[in-house]
């Protein structure tokens, strides 16, 4: 068909994702009504921007834009074709299909997008998963309510602040304090889980049996010393499965206030980062670091004071 017109709507999110869901959702919305009659490019620029040009096929968009190679884009937040076509898988993306993403901030340095996108594709589920930059999570919520919005999952710095969005906590997200997993009812309500805890516990576990692996009678952190720097959402999820599993706990962190009132939450110890410096460690002892310290791309990033006695003992 001849199509006469193309309008195109670009916009910078200068204000914060407070206002770009606002604009994003004015753009969708535009362009639901008004396909059918006038052809519509509706994109966001920069990071904020990026589930705007992958969810284009979504609400009606024309058109996205995607670069050959990357480092050559001609606008800010442009995507490669590489990521559309193999990592979002763009071309499964229809009208029906159900969003999923991960809030957090930073964000862009998650795998679970190629990850997750995979999963639903070779199961042949009709889903996508994004990466949500986010600075307020309330603020998010509230605008991204719609059905098609399904799900979440939850990472830095947001994992304690979500537990308040969400209409119902499981037990044991409410337990931990903390929230990274959030499904939306039928209803349009939120309930909030913690799959932290699980995941993280028993690939330690895991790794500790080692070729032992069908031995699963008693855990192996039973009794031994479980020392984790950092008191955030992850912080709190391996320190309430730890001490479900038997092991001594220690809470080490910055602000020492959050490690106090952590500790006591688990019956375990509380230090401050400066007296790791002088802490001996014990043979079969665990070392988990949940801080931001070494995420990408500052991978060899450590919360370790110098010096520390913990230095020959590998961090998880
Ligand atoms: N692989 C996974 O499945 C998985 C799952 C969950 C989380 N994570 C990772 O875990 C990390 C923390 O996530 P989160 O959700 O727990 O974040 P969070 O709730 O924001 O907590 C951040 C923690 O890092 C500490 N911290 C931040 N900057 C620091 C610095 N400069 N020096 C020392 N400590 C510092 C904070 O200490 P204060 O209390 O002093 O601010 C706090 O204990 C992130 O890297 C996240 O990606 C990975």
């Amino acid at each position: 068909m001849f199509l006469p017109f193309i309008y195109s709507l670009y916009t910078y999110s200068l204000f914060g994702d407070f206002l770009l869901p606002i604009c994003l959702e004015l753009l969708f919305c535009g362009l639901k009504k008004l396909k059918h009659q006038i052809p519509m490019i509706g994109l966001v620029m920069r990071e904020r921007g990026l589930i705007s040009r992958i969810l284009c096929p979504k609400f009606g968009g024309y058109l996205t834009f995607a670069v050959l190679e990357g480092g050559k884009e001609s606008a800010s937040g442009q995507p490669t074709t590489s990521d559309l076509l193999n990592v979002y898988k763009i071309r499964r993306i229809g009208t029906d299909t159900r969003i999923y993403g991960l809030i957090g901030k930073p964000v862009g340095y998650s795998k679970s997008p190629f990850l997750l996108t995979e999963a639903f594709s070779s199961t042949g589920v009709n889903a996508v998963y994004v990466p949500y930059l986010v600075d307020d999570v309330a603020d998010f919520l509230s605008v991204y309510s719609s059905p098609d919005f399904a799900g979440f999952s939850c990472t830095i710095p947001h994992k304690e602040a979500i537990v308040k969005c969400c209409s119902e906590v499981d037990p044991i997200a409410k337990s931990i304090g903390a929230v990274n997993t959030i499904v939306r009812r039928p209803d349009g309500n939120l309930v909030g889980y913690n799959t932290d805890y699980t995941g993280a516990i028993s690939a330690i576990e895991d790794a500790m049996r080692g070729s032992h692996a069908n031995d699963s009678s008693a855990s192996p952190l039973s009794g031994r010393l479980f020392v984790i720097i950092g008191a955030g959402g992850a912080g709190k999820a391996l320190a309430y499965g730890a001490k479900e599993k038997g092991a001594k706990v220690i809470i080490a962190n910055r602000t020492f206030d959050r490690a106090r009132d952590l500790a006591m939450s688990v019956g375990g110890d509380a230090l401050s980062l400066a007296e790791l410096e002088s802490f001996h460690p014990e043979g079969g002892m665990i070392l988990a670091n949940t801080t931001s310290i070494g995420m990408q791309p500052n991978i060899d990033g450590t919360p370790l004071p110098k010096g520390t006695g913990l230095a020959g003992v590998a961090l998880t």
